[in-house]
């Protein structure tokens, strides 16, 4: 539904369950993450139930599937969440689930393509953002996206046997507007 250069995002369905439950029970990416705990069957089969009814404005979230715009293969999820109409802001989450997948360029155009989401179609002002310090990758890939680093806040997550710093970025309408103009789509069909 909505195009950047090398992906597409587009609703979840039920039937994406097993994609994403192989995906997401997986130590290499959920480390990144902060509570890597194993979901079970009926738990990411209520989780998708949730997400695939979810409603911006009415649940203050939405879940997005990521394609590949060629192949239509999945390659993971990302979400805007807590979105709160006083303050029009959100915060952004994305995971690019098989290594294979990453680094190639997936993630920065999925993160583009859900900030023109926010601030073209749901009109928010504010997307932020919290990751792990250490995960450098996450950080460039959001940066080239048009997000900003904002601060850090020490030892503010436990994951993997040790407290870890946790980095803060965001991205405000008026400064993405400023590299691709409103209406103006990140990639064509
Ligand atoms: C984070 C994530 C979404 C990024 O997507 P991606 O498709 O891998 O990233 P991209 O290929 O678009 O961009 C990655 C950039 O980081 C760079 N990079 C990779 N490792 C790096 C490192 N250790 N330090 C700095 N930059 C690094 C790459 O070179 C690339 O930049 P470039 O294009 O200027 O060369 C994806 O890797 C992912 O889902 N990881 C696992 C889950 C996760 O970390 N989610 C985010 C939690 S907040």
């Amino acid at each position: 539904m909505y195009y950047g250069e090398k992906v597409h995002l587009r609703a979840l369905e039920m039937e994406d369950l097993d994609t994403v439950l192989s995906g997401w029970n997986n130590l290499d990416l959920r480390r990144h993450l902060v509570t890597p705990l194993p979901v079970s069957r009926p738990a990411e089969r209520q989780w998708l139930e949730r997400a695939t009814m979810m409603h911006p404005f009415r649940d203050g979230g939405i879940v997005l599937a990521i394609e590949d715009k060629d192949s239509s293969e999945f390659l993971g999820t990302t979400s805007l969440m807590g979105i709160a109409k006083q303050h029009s802001r959100a915060e952004f989450g994305i995971a690019i689930h098989r290594e294979s997948d990453r680094e190639r360029g997936y993630g920065t155009d999925a993160t583009r393509v859900m900030l023109w989401v926010a601030f073209n179609i749901l009109g928010l002002n504010s997307v932020h953002l919290r990751t792990l310090a250490r995960n450098e990758r996450a950080q460039r890939a959001y940066e080239k996206a048009g997000f900003r680093f904002v601060g850090r806040y020490r030892d503010a997550a436990f994951v993997m046997g040790e407290f870890q710093d946790v980095v803060t970025m965001d991205c405000l309408k008026r400064d993405f507007f400023e590299t691709l103009p409103p209406g103006k789509p990140v990639g064509t069909t």
